[in-house]
C-alpha cells in the first residue's frame, strides 16, 4: 500500500494568543477538509487549547512540540503525555534539533520520551538530523543511523509504525538552504533501511518519513516527490496560512 503523506506544521516559539487562533482558522478555511493527506500544527504549549478549539471540526490533528515522561510530580515547568491528551493532542515532536542542540537533549532522553508518549496513545514524530560539521566530514549515514536507533529502542515491532520519523539536517532548518531532492532521497532510503534492519522489510515499507529543512512552495513538490520522502515537518512556513495550504497542495499534486 502506499504511504499516505504526511504534512505537519511546527510553530516553534511563535505567535500569540490571537495571532495562533487566527492561524489555525485561517488553516481550517484553506485545508480543513483534506483527507488525502495527514496534516497536523503543533503550537506552543499554551496555545494547544485554543488551536485544539479551532482545529475540532476539521481534519488537522493537534501535536505538541516536545513532552516530559514522568507522569506527574515536581517537574518544574515540564508537560506531560496526560496533559497533552487532555487538550486534545494525538501528535508530538520527540528530539526536535533545536532541543538537542540549543536545549542540549541527549538520544537517552530523547527515546524516554518517545517510549513515554507511545506507551499513552501518543504519535510521536521522532527528528533526526547532522550538523553542517557532520556532513562536511561525511559523517551523514552515521549519525542519523544512530539517532534513529538510540530513538527508538525499546519500541516493539507492534507500535513503531505509530511513530513518524522526520530526517532534518540541522544546517538546512531555519536558513533557506534546503536539501536537494537527492540528498534527501539518499538520508530517507537509508533510514528506511535501518527500520527495515531494526524490524523488518514490511515495517519499514509502511513506515512514513518526513523530510524538514527550509520546506517552502517553490521547493516542496520536489521533495515530496521523492520515493522515499512521505511528507515534510515545516517550520517558518507554517507560520503563513498560505504558504503551508501552498506546501499541502503540492503534496496533493497541485
Ligand atoms: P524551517 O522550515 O523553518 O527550516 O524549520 C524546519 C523545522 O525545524 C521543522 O521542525
Amino acid at each position: 500500500m502506499p504511504r499516505k503523506l504526511f504534512i505537519a506544521g511546527n510553530w516553534k516559539m511563535n505567535t500569540n494568543a490571537a495571532s495562533a487562533r487566527a492561524l489555525a482558522e485561517a488553516l481550517v478555511e484553506k485545508i480543513g477538509s483534506v483527507e488525502a493527506v495527514d496534516l497536523a500544527v503543533c503550537p506552543p504549549f499554551v496555545y494547544l487549547s485554543a488551536v485544539g478549539e479551532v482545529l475540532a471540526a476539521s481534519r488537522i490533528a493537534l501535536g505538541a512540540q516536545d513532552v516530559y515522561y514522568e507522569d506527574d510530580g515536581a517537574f518544574t515547568g515540564e508537560v506531560s503525555t496526560a496533559m497533552l491528551k487532555d487538550v486534545g493532542c494525538s501528535y508530538v515532536i520527540c528530539g526536535h534539533s533545536e532541543r538537542r542542540h540549543v536545549i542540549g537533549e541527549t538520544d537517552e532522553l530523547i527515546n524516554r520520551k518517545l517510549l513515554k508518549a507511545l506507551g499513552d496513545g501518543l504519535r510521536p514524530i521522532l527528528c533526526v538530523g547532522e550538523l553542517l560539521e557532520e556532513r562536511r566530514a561525511e559523517e551523514t549515514l552515521e549519525v542519523v543511523r544512530r539517532q534513529v536507533q538510540l530513538g527508538l529502542e525499546g519500541v516493539s515491532g507492534g507500535d513503531v509504525d505509530k511513530v513518524t520519523i522526520a530526517y532534518e539536517p540541522v544546517w538546512a532548518i531555519g536558513t533557506g538552504v534546503v536539501a536537494t531532492p537527492e540528498q534527501a532521497q539518499e538520508v530517507h532510503a537509508m533510514i528506511r533501511e535501518v527500520l527495515a534492519q531494526l524490524y523488518d522489510q514490511a515495517i519499514a515499507e509502511a513506515m512514513r518519513i518526513q523530510y524538514g529543512g527550509s520546506v517552502k512552495p517553490k521547493n516542496a513538490e520536489a521533495l515530496l516527490a521523492c520515493p522515499d520522502v512521505d511528507g515534510a515537518l515545516v517550520g517558518g512556513a507554517s507560520l503563513k496560512a498560505d504558504q503551508f495550504a501552498e506546501i499541502v497542495s503540492k503534496g496533493l499534486g497541485g
